[in-house]
């Protein structure tokens, strides 16, 4: 019997067509592989097929499966207390928020917990509004912050269109990326400042003084990695300080050590007002997220109540996994460790690969959070596929995909990009593996060259 058939068989695999509705999905055409087990980096399905996780799932799996004291102290805080409402103290939560405050940059000394991404970016958003009293907010083309009504509004990618209209006063504008720059910048420094005159244009037109927020994601994620020239955040801060304008980060994927840094901002030494987090905080274990607030827009709630929850916000069993988390991340030294993996094998094997096949356009990157760019043509930068595509347009990225999952390799791909986003806790010599099956998977890319 083949995998697939062990796996198309079960019945786990039979009540999840039956019952189960999945995200994104059309909800007849998706094939789930049916997890049975994992370990670390690696995951298998029920016939024993073993992938290496180049995906780390949903980029949220920073410390890897089931790591054992992060496992234990989960099973500790169950024996002790599952739950309390949101109203009363607890140890779980107070430790979590005090250990996250501790590791933020600035006077980012309080914590609004959510159960994900998407709640922290709307609650990030409500909380700008009532601190400045204005009601619009500036976020970039190529972003994604949640599903939510809000959060979804905020989003700069295709997955927005099908929920529109959404919030008023959400303005988009474009965020810097060197590779298809939007501001014909020659290189990454002109790209920085053309992007930052871009964006005082966009506040001018718009009216600062009607701006509550501008938000971004560090390191934007799914869109591309796109790592910000320097100087360009420090530039986002400046605008906002001229103009009043909270500056909030999201660091829903960026954060809790994926960019080789505890917070993405700590790369460029910038201390946003808020900063939403959730994936790498606790690596998923249980749903988390939530808001680091500055003190100066906490103190805006000091007299006056703040105008949102959740039933669930600093549930104890996700806290107890954040404050675990971030303990073994310390005594494993895994931000160190996810530093060396970028500098020493991902960023020079990238770049090693990008010599040798035709498809890659661009690699960039830092820490564990790169993009593999794949062109048609290096001249034009024809994509591989072109934007959004579906169906038989994406068959070259799903080709591609299709010859990593063969080998043993669960990739991470959007668009005409994949990208290298294992746990943080791979080792050296699983990541040389993987990159070895790219490096034999991107021979089906190079096969769509043109020019
Ligand atoms: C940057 C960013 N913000 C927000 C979100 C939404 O998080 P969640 O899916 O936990 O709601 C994501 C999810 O991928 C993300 O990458």
């Amino acid at each position: 019997m083949t995998a697939t058939d062990t796996t198309t068989s079960s019945r786990a695999y039979a009540d999840d067509r039956a019952h189960v509705f999945h995200s994104w999905s059309a909800q007849g055409l998706i094939d789930p592989v049916v997890i049975a087990g994992a370990e670390g980096s690696w995951f298998w399905d029920e016939a024993g097929t073993r992938y290496l996780d180049f995906s780390s799932q949903l980029v949220n799996l920073n410390i890897g499966h089931q790591h054992p004291k992060l496992v234990a102290a989960i099973k500790e805080q169950a024996d002790k207390l599952c739950t309390v409402a949101p109203i009363f103290a607890n140890d779980a939560r107070s430790e979590a928020a005090r250990l996250i405050t501790e590791l933020a940059p600035g006077d980012l000394d309080m914590v609004f917990f959510t159960n994900g991404g998407a709640e922290a970016t709307e609650n990030a958003v409500r909380m700008a509004r009532l601190h400045t009293g204005r009601h619009k907010v500036l976020t970039t083309y190529r972003s994604y912050h949640g599903a939510t009504g809000g959060s979804i509004t905020l989003t700069g990618d295709p997955r927005r269109w099908p929920s529109e209209p959404g919030l008023p006063g959400v303005v988009k504008f474009w965020g810097p990326y060197p590779y298809r720059s939007a501001f014909h910048a020659a290189d990454e420094a002109e790209e920085g400042e053309r992007a930052l005159a871009h964006l005082a244009d966009v506040l001018m037109v718009e009216g600062p003084q009607t701006v509550a927020a501008i938000m971004l994601e560090t390191v934007v994620g799914t869109n591309g990695i796109l790592v910000p020239p320097d100087g360009y955040l420090q530039g986002v801060r400046d605008l906002c300080d001229q103009h009043g304008i909270v500056m909030v980060a999201d660091e829903v994927m960026a954060g809790f050590g994926r960019c080789g840094e505890w917070f993405a901002v700590d790369h460029w030494d910038v201390a946003p007002d808020l900063i939403c987090f959730a994936k790498g905080v606790n690596s998923g274990y249980l749903p988390l997220g939530g808001v680091v607030v500055s003190r100066r827009i906490a103190d805006t709630f000091a007299e006056r109540p703040y105008p949102g929850g959740l039933t669930y916000s600093g549930h104890p069993l996700a806290c107890a996994s954040a404050v675990a988390s971030i303990n073994i991340f310390k005594d494993e030294g895994i931000i160190e460790h996810a530093r060396h993996l970028g500098a020493d094998i991902i960023g020079p094997t990238l770049r090693e690969l990008a010599d040798r096949h035709p498809s890659i356009g661009d690699v960039r990157g830092l820490g564990v959070f790169w993009a593999v760019e794949l062109v048609k043509d290096r001249e034009t930068r024809e994509p591989l596929v072109p934007f959004n595509a579906v169906g038989p347009a994406a068959a070259p990225m799903n080709e591609f995909a299709g010859a990593c999952k063969q080998r043993g390799l669960w990739p991470f791909t959007h668009f005409n990009r994949t990208h290298v986003v294992p746990p943080l806790t791979i080792s050296d010599d699983e990541l040389r593996a993987g990159l070895a099956i790219l490096d034999e998977a991107l021979e089906v890319a190079d096969a769509h060259v043109t020019a």
